[in-house]
């Protein structure tokens, strides 16, 4: 009898895991995608994984549904391991009425949701559906409504990670807007509000889903996606690799990972990587990778404002979240989409206890009417909030120019940069030299004989007298001009004395950061 009974577990088993059907599973497979049970196979840990809620049954009974029942209802939920770290999981399964959101399939991710919460631990979401179960009406938007609210209220709590594998249209997409990284794969994930047929029914545009709500589209054009992988192994490693830098929740501290990097390493090239002509580029990729641990910079957003950029690093096993500005694209200029793009990084890095380290070379903010009337002001006001607010130990180093209120929003030592360094080559104003000569000297200039080697005279002069690093210096505003292949010791020396480092914003409920 026992035997019977055990038998008949493993039979429902047996079923559940059949999801939706060995046809629509192939289907799956044609399309290039994994089935939801071997996404989490690939994302987690070897035989980590802990399934929760497996025969979980939607309770609907109209247009037939009564008679369409899959155990577990088109979501797998549980927890695993991640390099042994615990993390929750839910992982749609589009074989099983397309993976669309019912009562009983969004009452599983919330249960998932609330555990992860009380427990402290990553919630990752592997979404891959039609949206809405269209059967069950309102009470499927009650239940993307109970995730929303978990994802805001867990939101700076534990990290959110979204991998986007399939279709997510509709109201589906704002669950994984609100999470901290979205993950997308090119060629088979989409994220829209609405898909191509309503964008041409309501405004006769005729777009593909790829151009309308692709991977690219999205890492390039919207910034909704941080990450644009080639394939869902990828997508799922990557989602591994992040973990890797950032702490389980809020009161923990990112995970230290000794990379056998010698701590007092100097690199001479940095001695002569930033070019002697203040107008010719050059890559900040290369200063961040002499000097972090072995060269390795996990890069957030690589397609998106490419003027600025984000990502994390270790120094001497510390992780770090660094924020540099790219001289090579736009010269390194503060613009909407890179103030945003920082803006977001600082405050997820703040959040979760990661410090930061900012490599500066900005000639300030883009001028013109798209800027100004797309909100610069209010966008570059993020930015300098968002580093404002924070209170993690917080690094920089001047390389080139810091100019005018750039200056001030990178994480100057006036908005509680605690440890603010620049090399020689430094170019710490107002604004730049020929930007100032003509503002200030332009009567003298327009009235000399020779206006041209007058303008270049006053440059000269002025480059001398303030376009250096040690007026700032003078004034206590940076601590050090630092030799630059000693950049290296000198931040990692700098982290491990801020390392017990307490600060504290004004009690209030929450800041009014500029939207
Ligand atoms: C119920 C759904 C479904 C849904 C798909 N299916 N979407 N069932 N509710 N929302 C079922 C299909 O009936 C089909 O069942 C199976 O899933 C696979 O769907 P296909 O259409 O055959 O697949 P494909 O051609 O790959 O197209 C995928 C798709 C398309 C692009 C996602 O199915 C689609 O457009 N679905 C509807 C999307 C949508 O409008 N959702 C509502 C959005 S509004 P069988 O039995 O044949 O396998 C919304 C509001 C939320 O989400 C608001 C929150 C604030």
């Amino acid at each position: 009898m026992a035997d019977d009974r055990i038998q008949h577990l493993q039979e429902m088993k047996n079923r559940a895991l059949e999801g939706g059907g060995t046809k629509r599973m192939e289907d799956q497979h044609k399309k290039g995608k994994l089935t939801a049970r071997e996404r989490i196979d690939v994302l987690l840990d070897e035989g980590s994984f802990e399934e929760i809620g497996m025969f979980v049954q939607h309770r609907s009974s109209d247009f037939g549904l009564e008679k369409q029942k899959y155990l577990g209802d088109g979501v797998i939920t549980g927890h695993g391991r991640i390099n042994g770290r615990p993390v929750a999981v839910f992982s749609q399964d589009f074989t099983v009425f397309g993976g669309s959101l019912s009562e009983a399939h969004a009452e599983k991710i919330c249960r998932l949701m609330d555990l992860a919460l009380k427990l402290g631990i990553p919630v990752i979401g592997l979404n891959d559906s039609g949206g809405a179960r269209i059967q069950e009406g309102v009470v499927s938007l009650g239940g993307y409504a109970d995730i929303f609210l978990r994802n805001t209220l867990a939101s700076g709590v534990v990290p959110q990670l979204s991998a986007i594998l399939g279709p997510c249209a509709g109201g589906a997409v704002y669950s994984p807007a609100i999470t901290d990284f979205v993950f997308m794969v090119k060629g088979s994930s989409y994220m829209f509000v609405t898909g191509p047929n309503v964008v041409k029914t309501v405004t006769h545009e005729e777009v593909s889903f790829e151009d309308l709500g692709g991977a690219m589209t999205h890492a390039t054009k919207s910034g909704v996606a941080h990450f644009a992988m080639e394939n869902e192994v990828e997508c799922l490693t990557a989602i591994r690799t992040l973990l890797g830098y950032i702490p389980s929740n809020n009161m923990d501290d990112p995970p230290f990972l000794d990379r056998a990097d010698d701590p007092d390493r100097r690199d001479e090239s940095l001695n002569s990587l930033v070019p002697l002509n203040p107008n010719k580029p050059y890559d900040m990729k290369d200063v961040i990778t002499r000097v972090c641990d072995k060269g390795e910079f996990f890069e957030v957003h690589q397609h998106y404002a490419g003027n600025i950029l984000v990502g994390f690093a270790r120094l001497g096993g510390t992780s770090v979240g660094i924020i540099a500005n790219q001289p090579a694209v736009l010269a390194g200029v503060l613009d909407i989409d890179s103030s945003l793009k920082g803006a977001r990084f600082v405050r997820f890095c703040d959040a979760f206890n990661i410090s930061l380290v900012v490599f500066e070379d900005v000639p300030g903010f883009l001028p013109g009417t798209d800027q100004e009337w797309g909100g610069i002001i209010k966008h570059g006001a993020k930015l300098l909030y968002a580093f404002c607010e924070a209170t993690v130990p917080r690094l920089t180093v001047i390389t080139r120019k810091a100019y005018g209120g750039a200056y001030d929003v990178m994480n100057s030592k006036h908005i509680r940069g605690d440890y603010n360094v620049a090399w020689p080559s430094a170019e710490i104003a107002v604004m730049g030299p020929k930007g100032a000569v003509e503002i200030i000297f332009k009567k003298e200039i327009e009235s000399s004989p020779d206006p041209e080697k007058a303008l270049e005279q006053k440059v000269t002069e002025y480059r001398e007298k303030f376009a250096n690093p040690y007026v700032a210096a003078e004034r206590g505003y940076i601590d050090e001009v630092i030799v630059p292949a000693e950049t290296r010791p000198k931040l990692i020396r700098a982290l491990s004395f801020l390392k017990n480092k307490v600060d504290s914003n004004p009690r209030k409920k929450h800041g009014n950061l500029p939207l």
